[in-house]
């Protein structure tokens, strides 16, 4: 890919196109942002389409490219449908960035397992575990026949350590997610296809319309002495996404302040 000498980018995307699911609003919305600052064509997915639109208007106003999709990353048949009627129209994709989480509050109360009943893990792990499978399905197979391809998935340290009461079923899927990104790079790698994962740490509730009522005394509790933004997320997709990182495959990166090292 020819790089363009005017360009201020740290990681060339251009003349790619990367879909974020869940990106409208949160860590996916700053996740499209990032990516379309860096060159990418981005394909904002969203199950409430007037979500995506937003993130659109947002990359469009700083000078990105944006196309909104709405669909259901639990529907297999809705995300088949949305990928290819897209790849047919506007661009294969070559970045996937798996954000949809059901981890904000209002959608997810912190619940010990033994409250819990089977339609609350069918719920997680159907956002968490089978929406990621659901995406990947979609896309690998362009990916593989183009030798290229980036996979990153937005998991949580919960997925990795054992975190506190109530998220069992949310690190369970989440735990889950992780290993089958790890499998998954083994067996993509000489297709040209990597695949990672984000363990994110505490992101303020603001960017997802929460109120942020501790945020100061998180903070105080970080080494790094502030909770992470969007766009913490968003610069580390973009090294992953990016010619540069094609030795980093099958790995689980730690994005968290300091709040747990390994
Ligand atoms: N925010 C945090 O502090 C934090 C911490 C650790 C990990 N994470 C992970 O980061 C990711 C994003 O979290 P967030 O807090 O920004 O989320 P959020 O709730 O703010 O935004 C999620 C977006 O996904 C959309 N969505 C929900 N279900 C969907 C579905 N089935 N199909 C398509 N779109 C759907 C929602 O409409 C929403 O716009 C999640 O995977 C979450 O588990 C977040």
């Amino acid at each position: 890919m020819e790089r363009n000498s005017r360009s201020t980018h740290v990681f060339e995307l251009n003349g790619r196109t990367a879909l974020i699911t869940g990106a409208g609003q949160g860590v996916g919305a700053g996740i499209a942002c990032t990516l379309a600052g860096q060159g990418a064509q981005v394909v904002v997915n969203d199950i409430d389409p007037a979500r995506a639109d937003g993130t659109v208007r947002r990359v469009r106003d700083a000078g990105g490219q944006a196309h909104a999709v709405a669909f259901d990353v639990t529907d297999l048949g809705a995300v088949a449908d949305a990928v290819r009627t897209f790849e047919r129209r506007i661009a294969p994709v070559d970045i996937l960035v798996n954000n949809v989480g059901n981890a904000g509050a209002g959608a997810f109360r912190p619940t010990s397992f033994r409250d819990t009943d089977p339609a609350d893990w069918r719920r997680f792990t159907e956002v968490n575990l089978f929406g990621v499978m659901n995406c990947v399905k979609a896309v690998i197979d362009g990916m593989a026949a183009r030798r290229h391809g980036r996979i990153v998935t937005i998991a949580s340290g919960s997925g990795v350590i054992g975190q506190g009461i109530g998220v069992s079923l949310y690190a369970a899927a989440k735990g889950g997610a992780i290993s089958f990104m790890r499998h998954l790079a083994i067996e993509n790698a000489s297709d040209g296809i990597t695949a990672n994962t984000i363990a994110l740490g505490l992101i303020d509730p603001a960017a997802s319309g929460r109120e942020a009522t501790r945020t100061r005394e998180l903070a105080a509790h970080l080494p790094v002495g502030r909770i992470g933004v969007p766009e913490d997320a968003g610069a580390l997709c973009a090294y992953l996404a990016s010619q540069e990182a094609s030795w980093i495959t099958g790995q689980t990166f730690h994005l968290n302040g300091g709040s747990y090292t390994s």
